[in-house]
């Protein structure tokens, strides 16, 4: 066991990420934190109560307490690490003075509460999908529900068949399958929560490589959630959202994935408030953090709001051309640092390429 420094805590843990780890952490995990501690302080209101699924050594639930100051009662669960838990708050017990803690080794899928909470948060080995049912259950409505997901051979495509088993939707491999993957996560949460009589709308995503995390406020609107198929050609890059049989770049048959989500893959409302709390400075990260941050909420916001993002290598290697500089094109996507994104469609995109 080891003793860690991380935002705000103190904490013991190991740096493992292994299953058979005593107690789980993961450094390389830091920013997606730092955006977690950022999403609440912004959206959650002062005297909340918060709920983490997943604890691990606490370092997430523990950073939400003593940076955001938002909890008044906040419960951590964890199936094997309660007693480390524990010994982590007792560590940061005067960061965290005004808060009440409580802290279980509930298996997740059987967590009881008598009471709702304002902020729930699932961070699993592997797929989320069998925890919904319980987080959903104890969501305040105006609730936040944080989800992550590190079955990424299921979601971008790799393993489709526990995709479909899993999450109801048919993923690819392709040169955007993590756009795919992060769709189809949040279609499934987004379902599983009409079930609930909870409308859920996606505030901010944040990938890294096998991790994919998405925040989701539950509104009270009733609003028909954007889902449907998109539609992929094998025989050229062209992609679409439209019911297509035949490419219409190619004439090749066009192959349904899905189901997904087709909305819009980020709040503008919230993520604006995000970065108005993060200028006003009033957390303390370092510079560092800080200008991470800064960087990720502006490349988020400026996003196109279009279905799929294509890359310079997959454009170029069907145009059989030397690698197409990214720079050229100005609508960059976080998901890819060759990724670009366009309101024209795939034969438009490829006019406008040729007549260069
Ligand atoms: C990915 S880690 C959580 C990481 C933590 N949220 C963080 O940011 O460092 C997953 C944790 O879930 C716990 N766990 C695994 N299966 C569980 C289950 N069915 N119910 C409750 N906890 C479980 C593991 O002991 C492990 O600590
Ligand atoms: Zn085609």
């Amino acid at each position: 066991m080891e003793l860690f420094k991380e935002g705000n805590v103190i904490f013991h843990a190991e740096d493992k990420q292994l299953k058979k780890a005593g107690v789980f952490f993961n450094p390389k995990r830091k920013f997606d934190r730092d955006i977690n501690v950022l999403l609440v302080s912004s959206l959650i209101k002062d005297n909340s109560t918060g709920l983490e699924l997943f604890s691990g050594s606490g370092i997430r639930g523990l950073r939400l307490c003593a940076e955001t100051k938002k909890f008044n009662k906040f419960t951590f669960n964890d199936i094997k690490s309660s007693n480390i838990i524990k010994q982590n708050l007792e560590i940061n017990k005067k960061n965290l003075l005004m808060t009440v803690k409580t802290v279980n080794n509930a298996e997740a899928t059987s967590f009881k509460s008598s009471s709702k909470y304002d902020y729930i948060d699932i961070d699993p080995f592997g797929s989320p999908v069998f925890y919904l049912d319980s987080a959903l259950n104890l969501l305040k409505r105006g609730g936040v529900l944080a989800v992550s997901a590190t079955d990424t051979a299921a979601l971008l495509g790799s393993a489709q068949k526990a995709c479909l088993r899993k999450y109801g939707s048919l993923s690819l491999k392709t040169a955007y399958s993590n756009e795919i993957g992060i769709r189809i996560l949040i279609k499934r949460v987004v379902e599983a929560a009409l079930a609930h009589s909870i409308n859920l709308v996606p505030i901010l995503f944040n990938f890294e490589g096998n991790f994919i995390r998405v925040y989701f406020k539950a509104n009270s609107l009733r609003i028909k959630p954007n889902i449907g198929y998109a539609y992929q050609c094998y025989n050229c890059p062209n992609r679409t959202i439209e019911t297509l049989e035949k490419c219409d770049y190619c004439g090749s048959k066009m192959h349904r994935v899905g189901p997904m989500w087709l909305g819009s893959l980020y709040n503008k409302k919230y993520v604006t408030k995000m970065l108005s709390s993060l200028k006003q400075n009033s957390m303390k990260f370092s510079d560092e953090s800080s200008s991470k941050l800064l960087s990720y909420l502006n490349a988020i916001l400026s996003e196109l709001p279009v279905f799929s993002y294509y890359t310079t290598s997959e454009i170029s290697s069907f145009l059989k051309q030397p690698e197409i500089r990214i720079s050229k094109f100005k609508n960059r996507t976080v998901l890819s640092p060759k990724g670009f994104r366009t309101k024209s469609n795939f034969s438009d995109l490829i006019k406008s390429l040729n007549s260069e």
